[in-house]
């Protein structure tokens, strides 16, 4: 079937997070099915130079266009390229004044957040885009806020010209806290019919609400783990849009996300200092030297390195960090961590490892190589997250021999099975459920006690880089998804 993605991010060209990660990587698995994918994405300033770095130069496909829609006309270039190593179509959707910023999501120039106003371009720029180009996709599959609106242009008409005409939509919830919302003025701009300014539509409350319209609109919607997808459907993770998931439970279905098990081999990932794979263990202990060395740390025996790398927002559990990290470094441990995001959290973060300059680093920053080599280099990865719709961090860690230490919700409770003492047959991590700093420093502490114990810790490391989180299956369960939307 002929699929489209849709997506803000993709991997390893534009991304600021797993979003990037899933789109560069899914598309590879489909298509090994044999399905024909085409990637849009927004030509940000980031890709133009990703492109520049790596010497290829996507092709212009048409005239620079107008895109037009409500009281808009604004113009749009095309260029074709393909997402790399593959052969796969990737279509940049170009326009400087929207995606020639500082970061993939700035706001205006004056501080003005006009994410609703850029992303409703690219969305309406996409639909152009198929119809110049010739793409009649059998199923739209849109990703999160940004391209939310997708489904909601399917369903309110799109479907009576040529190129969309046996469209399906399915939308992919990443992250339900990031719903696109904006004042009732925005409506306008998205240049619907008045009948989508309702509560079954883009309407939530009095404002705009992109994400709420994808769902209840989409003909099929997922989301990135069946933990997760239960989750949302509660009062305490459903952000306000429970009671539409639980009535729209039918077409709702958790998928747990793969990984890119080329890019995420310890086995010949160059990222690394030393190459290892689950029989030879060896090349991680060079690799944790290596970092160590980098790091200004000094190498110790019998000493537990524990990595973090993240976005410092607060759906990852920093506060929960900032609480229970200097007890961990008490306990004996060594730290590394790399992030960005809130200040507030950059800063505890950072005043952390001023006090404790003989076992700690903090590096501010978003370092694609030096996550690589976190992963393969520490002992312990820790997650606390408040919530977490996948998580791909534990999964890149699994599979390096790094033991993660997660709080047991959405994706990460569907990936890691924590020891209890007794299952080492198919432990490979450690848990703990409720959101407090106690908790979580009494499982790492508890994973510092058994990383001593050299032979099961071994059969942890054993366990999890045995766990197969290739994207296959998921491909696969995204196949019947893509089946029911055309056919049900
Ligand atoms: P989320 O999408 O919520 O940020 P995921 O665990 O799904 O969480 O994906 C995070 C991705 O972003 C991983 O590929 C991770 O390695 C990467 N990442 C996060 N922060 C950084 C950083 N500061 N530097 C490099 N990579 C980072
Ligand atoms: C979101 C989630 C993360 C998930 C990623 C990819 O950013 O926060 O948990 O892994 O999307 O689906």
């Amino acid at each position: 079937m002929n699929i489209l993605f849709a997506t803000a991010e993709v991997s390893p060209i534009a991304k600021t997070g797993g979003l990037g990660d899933v789109c560069g990587s899914l598309p590879k698995a489909l298509a090994q099915l044999g399905h024909d994918v085409t990637i849009f994405m927004p030509y940000y300033r980031q890709a133009q130079e990703w492109f520049a770095s790596n010497d290829i130069e996507p092709e212009e496909v048409l005239p620079a266009t107008y895109v037009s829609w409500a009281n808009w006309a604004v113009e749009a270039r095309y260029l074709r390229t393909t997402l790399p190593g593959t052969e796969i179509p990737l279509i940049l959707v170009g326009n400087d004044y929207y995606f020639h910023r500082p970061h993939i999501y700035s706001a205006r120039f004056d501080g003005y957040d006009d994410g609703i106003e850029r992303f409703t371009f690219f969305c309406r720029a996409v639909i152009r885009g198929c119809e110049l180009l010739g793409i009649a996709p059998d199923v739209v599959h849109a990703h999160d806020w940004h391209t939310a609106l997708l489904p909601v242009y399917l369903h309110s008409g799109l479907r009576g010209s040529d190129q969309f005409r046996n469209a399906r939509s399915v939308y992919t919830i990443h992250n339900l806290n990031y719903q696109g919302i904006g004042g009732s003025n925005r409506f306008a701009g998205l240049g619907l019919h008045s009948r989508y300014w309702a509560p079954d539509a883009v309407e939530h409350y009095g404002d705009v609400n992109l994400m709420k319209g994808g769902i209840i609109l989409a003909d099929q919607v997922t989301t990135v783990s069946p933990t997760y997808a239960r989750e949302i459907q509660s009062g305490e993770h459903g952000a306000g849009l429970d009671g539409i998931l639980r009535s729209l439970s039918f077409k709702l279905h958790g998928i747990l996300n793969g990984i890119d098990v080329d890019e995420w081999d310890p086995a010949t990932d160059p990222h690394i200092r030393s190459n290892f794979d689950k029989g030879h263990l060896a090349g991680k202990r060079l690799c944790k030297r290596a970092l160590l060395r980098e790091l200004n740390l000094k190498h110790k025996a019998r000493t537990p390195l524990v990595g973090f790398v993240s976005r410092l927002v607060d759906q990852k559990g920093i506060d929960l960090l900032i609480a229970a990290l200097p007890h961990m470094l008490a306990a004996g441990a060594q730290a590394v961590i790399l992030g960005s995001g809130e200040p507030r959290y950059e800063n505890a973060l950072q005043q952390i490892a001023a006090r404790h300059p003989e076992s700690c680093r903090v590096i501010i920053g978003f370092d694609s190589a030096l996550a690589h080599s976190i992963y393969s280099s520490a002992d312990m990865l820790l997650m606390p997250s408040i919530y977490e719709p996948c998580g791909l961090n534990q999964m890149y860690a699994l599979r390096y021999g790094t033991v993660p230490v997660v709080r047991l919700t959405g994706g990460l409770a569907d990936t890691v099975i924590p020891f209890d003492g007794t299952n080492l047959d198919a432990a490979n991590g450690f848990g703990f459920f409720s959101a407090n700093a106690a908790d979580f420093y009494t499982a790492t502490w508890l994973a510092m006690l058994n990383y001593r114990e050299s032979k099961s810790w071994r059969r942890l490391q054993a366990n999890g880089m045995a766990a197969d989180f290739s994207w296959e299956r998921s491909a696969r369960q995204y196949e019947a998804v893509y089946d029911r939307a055309r056919y049900s």
